[in-house]
């Protein structure tokens, strides 16, 4: 069934208004599937979370259950975790260890390591293979699907099945600087961050771009976080969900999609201000690590965010709390939330400790921020799915006509402090994905070696 859609007309970022069916309509999520979740770059997870030979973790890409694995021959391979004999989930367990993984079903078996094939994800063992089969089956056409595109950038794994895909660092363009926040170290130098404690996961009613919308700069809702502000949740315990912060900008990469509420690029670092933990060991370290950052990055420079997301469904908080939030879709109206937080690999466990307690308050499904947006995000859903509530468009129109250049960033644009910019660059990369719109007309300019 081919259903044709009008996606201009579901998504006018002229005019700022943008059709309800995008977070209701089944068929249009189904297509999402095939054109968005099938070709863009997806986070798929974390080096820290596959650290040994053998070392996997079950992720997700789109609707697909795929295995982020590490071999035995150092690769990083991301696998379709589905049989290709009748489609088991050749592997049913969330994170472990294993250098073959053998189907539930009928017990066909694949190797990810090189010793026994050639091909990671090769079959290898077949019961009733000569009996059955005549001792012949083609190992490598009936082995798991291997991602053709898997990139470590900095620690976190990344992966698009389209084989045509542009070079990630392309796919990204300046938002890499933004993103760098999230994942480098507190002293400025690259990386150097773990994964503090496993994977929150949580379910919630609401389309998958509704979220991954709101981290792009959505900085209009925060009455809905007045009660958190209000009670003591922040780092150091007192008032407020944070420590002081400056008026952000909605900073958004059109013709990428990206975008986050950030700072301007600039040469200076902001000042440090202290906080009072009640540990000296705490206060200390994070003294330090200002004078640090600021002797590493010298004059170079350098951007401040807080929140952002990579199109599609990948956000990230970088200032503190520091997490990487996957937005994968399960249905037109329900996402699948997974959230990874991020501490300096040599913090002390003082503030490894500090930081936990900070993160879980703030976050996830029993933080206090996240659920106040889990409320907004459902009860936007079931007010949206009526027969009625589908023919009017919701307003995008925030700031609209402002946007202006930020000088320092390829392809960035801003309007001001409280804008829905970002949300309409969002949705304008969408409806080229959705439309099928070819890599060469969706990144004009890019280097074409890779
Ligand atoms: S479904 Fe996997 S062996 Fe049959
Ligand atoms: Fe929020």
């Amino acid at each position: 069934m081919e259903n044709e859609f009008d996606i201009d007309g579901l998504v006018d970022t002229e005019n700022g208004v943008i059709s309800r069916e995008l977070f209701v309509n089944r068929d249009l999520f189904d297509r999402e599937l095939d054109r968005v979740f099938a070709r863009a770059w997806l986070l798929v997870g974390h080096e820290g979370l596959v650290p040994n030979p053998d070392d996997y973790f079950v992720s997700r890409m789109g609707k697909d259950s795929v295995i982020l694995t590490r071999n035995r021959q150092g690769e990083i391979l991301v696998l379709l975790n589905s049989c290709p004999h009748r489609g088991m989930k050749v592997c049913r367990y969330d994170q472990g260890n294993a250098p073959v993984f053998t189907c539930p079903y009928h017990g066909w078996s694949f190797s990810t390591n090189r010793e026994r094939v050639d091909s990671p994800g090769a079959l290898v063992g077949v019961p009733r293979f000569e009996e059955g089969y005549s001792g012949q089956l083609d190992r490598e056409k009936w082995g798991l699907p291997r991602c053709p595109n898997v990139v470590n950038y900095k620690g976190s794994i990344w992966a698009s099945w389209d084989p045509d895909a542009p070079a990630f660092e392309d796919y990204l363009g300046d938002m890499k600087l933004y993103l760098d926040t999230a994942l480098d170290h507190r002293d400025g130098t690259p990386g150097g961050s773990e994964i503090l404690g496993g994977v929150q996961k949580w379910r919630v009613r609401c389309n998958w771009k509704t979220v991954s919308e709101n981290f792009a700069g959505d900085l209009y809702h925060e009455v809905s976080h007045i009660s958190a502000n209000l009670a003591e949740i922040g780092m150091t315990k007192g008032k407020g969900r944070r420590e002081a912060l400056p008026l952000r900008y909605a900073i958004g990469f059109d013709g990428l999609g990206h975008g986050g509420l950030g700072f301007p690029p600039s040469y200076e670092e902001r000042p440090f201000e202290p906080g009072l933990y009640g540990d000296p060991e705490i206060d200390d370290y994070f003294r330090d690590i200002h004078a640090a950052r600021v002797r590493n990055l010298g004059d170079r420079l350098r951007v401040g965010i807080v929140v952002g997301t990579i199109f599609p469904n990948m956000s990230f908080h970088a200032d503190q709390p520091r997490s990487l939030l996957f937005a994968h879709p399960v249905s037109a109206t329900e996402v699948e939330l997974w959230r990874m937080y991020l501490v300096d690999a040599d913090a002390p466990q003082s503030v490894k400790n500090m930081l936990r307690q900070y993160y879980l308050r703030y976050s996830g499904p029993g933080g206090m921020t996240e659920a106040d947006d889990i409320e907004n995000w459902t009860s936007v859903t079931t007010a949206s799915e009526g027969a009625i509530a589908r023919r009017y468009g919701f307003n995008y129109q925030l700031g609209l006509g402002k946007e202006q250049p930020v000088e320092g960033l390829r392809g960035a644009v801003q309007s001001g402090h409280y804008s829905e910019g970002n949300a309409r660059i969002y949705y304008r990369r969408w409806a080229q994905f959705m439309k099928g719109d070819s890599w060469a007309d969706m990144m004009p300019g890019r280097s074409d070696d890779r």
